[in-house]
């Protein structure tokens, strides 16, 4: 029988809204446990040894997109990162580009709700809507292809995952673009090719993006990125023309 591990798990800690607080290292020990996620040991550390750990969970099944983090320096969700996959000593941070509660614990709602108020994420359609009439039929291959973007969890690990995103403050990112690819392909949204270009052509929008990969290296849903902004930039090259 192989040996327990014990994980020593080094967290940065702080929190901005306690005077006087300093940015630092903490280490905890904690015993692994067969199929131990790392939200578990975070639990345990919280739960045994210090109940001022501040990190955020809702679903613990990869869902929510609230408990990204920086795992050993790479974005990714404590709740699907098993320890078994890391070896004995980690190192856990906040993500950056997002405002810091404390410790672990970030705000993304902020940030993400600005971004879809930018790019109006809805369906745009004029149309006065009967309800007696069934919505026209899509074919079944475009609507796979919207639900798999629609599968974008907002956990933020692509942006935080993003070289250009730490130079331009305004850059979508990732998550902004998947999301306009997304709402370009449905027929039902009405907006104009001009109207998508005002949103996403320019520096700040696909043509600010240097292809680093980083966004579908890190994304905890494999998300196609790479192909949307490569086929979102092909649009918008064409409509800027
Ligand atoms: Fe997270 Fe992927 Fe959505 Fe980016 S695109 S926010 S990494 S799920
Ligand atoms: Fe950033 Fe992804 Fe483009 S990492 S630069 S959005 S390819
Ligand atoms: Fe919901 Fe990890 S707790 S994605």
């Amino acid at each position: 029988m192989s040996k327990e591990r014990v994980l020593k798990i080094s967290i940065l800690r702080y929190d901005p809204h306690v005077k006087g607080d300093k940015p630092r290292m903490e280490t905890f020990e904690v015993t692994e446990a067969p199929g131990m996620t790392l939200y578990i040991a975070l639990n345990d550390i919280r739960k045994h040894i210090d109940s001022s750990l501040k990190f955020d969970f809702v679903c613990r099944a990869g869902i929510c997109g609230s408990c990204s983090m920086l795992i050993n320096g790479k974005p990714a969700l404590a709740c699907s990162t098993l320890t078994a996959k890391l070896g004995e000593e980690i190192t856990l941070a906040p993500l950056p580009t997002f405002e810091l509660i404390g410790d672990l614990s970030i705000y993304t709602g902020n940030w993400m709700r600005g971004l879809n108020e930018r790019l109006s994420t809805w369906i745009h359609n004029e149309e006065k809507i009967d309800t007696d009439t069934l919505e026209e039929k899509m074919e079944p291959e475009l609507a796979e292809e919207i639900y798999e973007l629609d599968r974008c969890i907002e956990c933020g690990c692509c942006v935080a995952g993003c070289g250009t995103m730490q130079m331009n403050d305004n850059f979508l990112g990732a998550v902004g673009l998947n999301k306009i690819a997304r709402y370009q392909l449905d027929p039902r949204d009405k907006r104009s090719d001009e109207d998508y270009y005002e949103l996403v052509g320019d520096e700040d929008g696909v043509f600010g993006c240097m292809t680093l990969l980083g966004c579908e290296d890190v994304c905890p849903k494999n998300l196609p990125l790479q192909s949307k902004i490569a086929y979102l930039r092909r649009q918008m090259v064409k409509i800027g023309k």
